[in-house]
């Protein structure tokens, strides 16, 4: 196992290009699947959860290449004859459950692992298989496997997602498009992920009227065809590189090859911390304020403070000058890295879903971990602001989702090795 060693603090000066997203690429793989001839998709990053996905998508038979050097994937899903996802593999990563929509969709069957809890809480999926019921889909649960049938046609209906949820949007569109006769699903999540899989659904010949807005209806067609398509950037790394930038007064950095407009209000946001931010087409140029202003945030849906941000937006706020808020209203217990930053000396209080910060706190290099993404990422932040040497340990939770993390920091001034991990 590796740790990263960070030697801080550091001003980071200089370019970060921003990498094709995680998120975006799982959802037009799986719809890659649901396609008569091969799909061919770019900007795609080199991560563990694409190679995961890649391995879950080989079990059924089709053929998977990935040119890694350019970033270029193509899925041809000619001799798709098994429709299993199994347990070994959806459980190192829960978008796997995305092939329980996709196999249902394209042949009727399916046979999925539940995904099981994760590190932060229970994270169901009852909306997922509820909303499939709905569609009039046989979904049973056996021995930790959903088994799922539908016949030729599903009459459809509407199904109301409540809360608004972004993987069983997912998963419901790709169950539907080749099943049911008419499927409404209201309340919808329209994080740019989920509107880029509709647009390019519609490019493979698809019937989804709606998209973009909270309330999908699609028609069943006989058959899609494979297309070219790009991901799209990382909104979330972006937004990490963006408080990264602001958290030491010297930084000066410019984010290059960024979707602006898959940021929400995010940026509206930023800007009330007092950093100065120019966006120039795809670039966006950040030079950190001499002092942060305390800013509380509360996650919403998009395009609200997105949820895989506000831990790296607390790290921040142990910098600035005052008391802040952050409040996760998605995931009420996703504070794993308080008791870590602690260790490096922050002063934060977490009640209910809502942590309490007082800034600003001088961070001392510790060794620290955790146990999920972006949770990792923040520990990356403070790292680099504290003094001294901090130890992040189990970073292979950033392998997941940070693609060439310590590259990308360590070529902008920040002091970074990787180091193995001795238990
Ligand atoms: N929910 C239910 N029942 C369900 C599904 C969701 O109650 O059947 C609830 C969840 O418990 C949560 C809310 O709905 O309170 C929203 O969860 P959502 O389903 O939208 O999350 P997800 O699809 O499982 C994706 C991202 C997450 C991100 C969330 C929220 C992927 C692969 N994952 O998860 O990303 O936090 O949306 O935006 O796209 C990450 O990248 O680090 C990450 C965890």
């Amino acid at each position: 196992m590796d740790k990263f060693v960070i030697e801080g603090p550091t001003p980071l000066q200089g370019t970060i290009p921003i990498s094709g997203s995680k998120n975006a690429a799982l959802p037009l793989m799986a719809a890659a699947i649901l396609g008569d001839s091969p799909t061919t998709i770019t900007n795609i990053p080199k991560l563990r959860d694409i190679y995961t996905f890649n391995n879950v998508i080989r079990v059924t038979g089709c053929r998977v290449e990935f040119n890694e050097d350019e970033g270029i994937l193509t899925i041809d899903p000619k001799n798709l004859n098994h429709y299993e996802a199994p347990y070994e593999l959806v459980r190192k990563m829960r978008a796997s459950f995305y092939m329980l929509g996709a196999l249902l969709g394209k042949y009727g069957e399916a046979k999925v692992s539940l995904p099981g809890g994760c590190a932060w809480g229970p994270r169901p999926v009852d909306l997922h298989l509820d909303g499939m019921r709905a569609m009039g889909a046989n979904i049973e649960l056996e021995e930790g496997y959903v088994i799922a049938n539908a016949p030729k046609e599903l009459e459809g209906g509407t199904f109301t997602l409540e809360p608004s949820s972004v993987g069983a949007t997912v998963n419901l569109v790709l169950a539907a498009v080749l099943r049911a006769k008419e499927f409404t699903i209201k309340n919808a999540a329209k994080e740019p992920d989920v509107v880029l899989l509709c647009e390019k659904l519609a490019e493979m010949g698809a019937d989804i009227e709606g998209i973009g807005t909270r309330t999908l209806t699609i028609r069943k067609v006989d058959s899609l065809q494979g297309i070219s398509a790009r991901n799209a950037s990382d909104r979330i790394e972006t937004g990490t590189f963006m408080i990264a930038a602001a958290m030491h007064p010297q930084s000066n950095i410019t984010l290059t090859n960024v979707d602006v407009d898959d940021l929400g209000h995010f940026p509206e946001t930023f800007r009330k911390i007092g950093a100065e931010m120019n966006i120039n087409g795809d670039s966006i140029h950040i030079k950190a304020p001499d002092h942060i202003t305390p800013t509380s945030i509360k996650t919403k849906v998009y395009p609200g403070f997105p949820t895989d941000l506000q831990a790296q937006w607390a790290t921040m706020m142990t910098q600035a000058n005052g008391e802040s808020k952050v409040t996760d209203t998605i995931y009420d217990d996703r504070f794993s890295y308080v008791p870590e930053l602690v260790r490096l000396g922050a002063d934060i209080d977490v009640k209910k879903n809502t942590a309490h910060i007082s800034g600003k706190t001088k961070l001392k290099g510790a060794s620290v971990m955790s146990t999920d993404l972006r949770a990792s990422v923040s520990l990356v932040l403070a790292g680099m602001v504290a003094e001294g040497e901090t130890d992040v340990l189990r970073i292979y939770h950033l392998d997941r989702g940070y693609e060439d993390l310590e590259e990308k920091l360590t070529n902008v001034g920040a002091n970074i090795t990787r180091a193995e991990q001795k238990e």
